[in-house]
């Protein structure tokens, strides 16, 4: 019988891979036989990550690149094709958050989340697309509750995450005629990662989110990972344009007031953030 999850001779790009959840779904590419490189900025990360993927009997390569430099991001995947060849599965996760009301942000900050999440996730389709396995390779978007549930102290990441979702699904369709598919995730709240304790940076806003979710915990970069595998291989192959969210049911209760409470942070003793 056939091994869906197979991933041997099949090459697996994570852009942004080198902590948290990104790095997770490497993880489980490279448990599943893939040969994986990861990209990020920083060089300690990314030497880190691929020497942990290698620990674990993987081949794995990386390279440091920001995804706001397309010319960087160009180079760095020209040498993984050289190397491994046409990527079957390319992961974009890159991103970057952090609370703050719409007036406490200067116009660059608005900008820095646009440009990373966004403009970062369209550089990377642009110079990831030459590389693509056609037909075959399945595209995976990291996106996040944000882009359908409006959050106080999260509009740039909102509007960020919606775009991210309409490339995504755009996409699905101007790849799908070359045999692509192109599908974006949502990730509920996820242990120990950067995420979670940038917006739930204390017990009771963390504990909070928990009791939120409908299945009454928080997700693992596993959870996601698993979802990434299903996406990725041939048990996927009719899913195009998709995005799935793997929450818990999280997105029902809309994200359980998580924006409410980083307004309460975000502007203490006010009126508005103890209702
Ligand atoms: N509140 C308001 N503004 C903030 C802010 C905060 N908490 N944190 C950063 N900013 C502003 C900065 O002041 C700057 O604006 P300014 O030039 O007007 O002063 C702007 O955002 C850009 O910050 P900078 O530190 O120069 O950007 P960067 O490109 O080095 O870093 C970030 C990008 C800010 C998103 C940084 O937090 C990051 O690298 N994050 C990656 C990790 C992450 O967020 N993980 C969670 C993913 S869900
Ligand atoms: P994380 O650990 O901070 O991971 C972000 C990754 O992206 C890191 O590898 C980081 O490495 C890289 N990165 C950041 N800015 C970059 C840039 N400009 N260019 C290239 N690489 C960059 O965050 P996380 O919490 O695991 O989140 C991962 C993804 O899941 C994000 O897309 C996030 O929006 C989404 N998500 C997270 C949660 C959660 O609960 N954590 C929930 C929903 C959605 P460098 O610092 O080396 O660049």
């Amino acid at each position: 019988m056939k091994n869906f999850l197979d991933f041997s001779d099949k090459t697996v790009v994570v852009i942004g891979g080198t902590s948290g959840i990104n790095r997770g779904i490497a993880e489980l590419f490279a448990r599943h036989a893939a040969r994986v490189a990861v990209a990020s900025r920083s060089q300690q990360k990314v030497d880190d990550t691929v020497a942990s993927l290698r620990a674990c009997g993987a081949e794995a390569m990386g390279f440091s690149a920001d995804v706001r430099d397309p010319a960087a991001l160009a180079s760095g995947l020209a040498t993984v094709h050289e190397a491994y060849g046409p990527f079957s599965v390319l992961v974009s996760g890159a991103a970057g958050n952090f609370p703050a009301l719409l007036t406490q942000m200067s116009a660059n900050a608005f900008r820095a989340v646009i440009d990373i999440d966004l403009i970062g996730t369209f550089n990377v389709m642009q110079a990831a697309y030459p590389y693509l396995l056609k037909p075959g390779a399945a595209v995976i978007n990291i996106s996040a509750p944000q882009a359908t549930i409006p959050m106080e102290a999260q509009s740039h990441v909102c509007a960020a995450k919606a775009g991210v979702e309409m490339i995504t699904r755009c996409l699905a369709l101007e790849w799908g005629a070359q045999g692509m598919r192109v599908n974006g995730i949502v990730p509920g709240p996820i242990d120990g990662t950067e995420g979670m304790q940038r917006l739930a940076p204390n017990a009771a806003i963390r504990d909070a989110a928990r009791d939120s979710v409908p299945l009454r915990r928080l997700g693992s970069p596993e959870d996601i990972g698993n979802a990434c595998l299903f996406l990725a291989s041939d048990l996927g192959s009719y899913v195009n344009g998709a995005i799935l969210p793997v929450e818990g049911g999280w997105l029902q209760s809309g994200a359980g007031g998580l924006g409410r409470m980083l307004a309460t942070l975000a502007r203490p003793g006010t009126a508005s953030a103890e209702k």
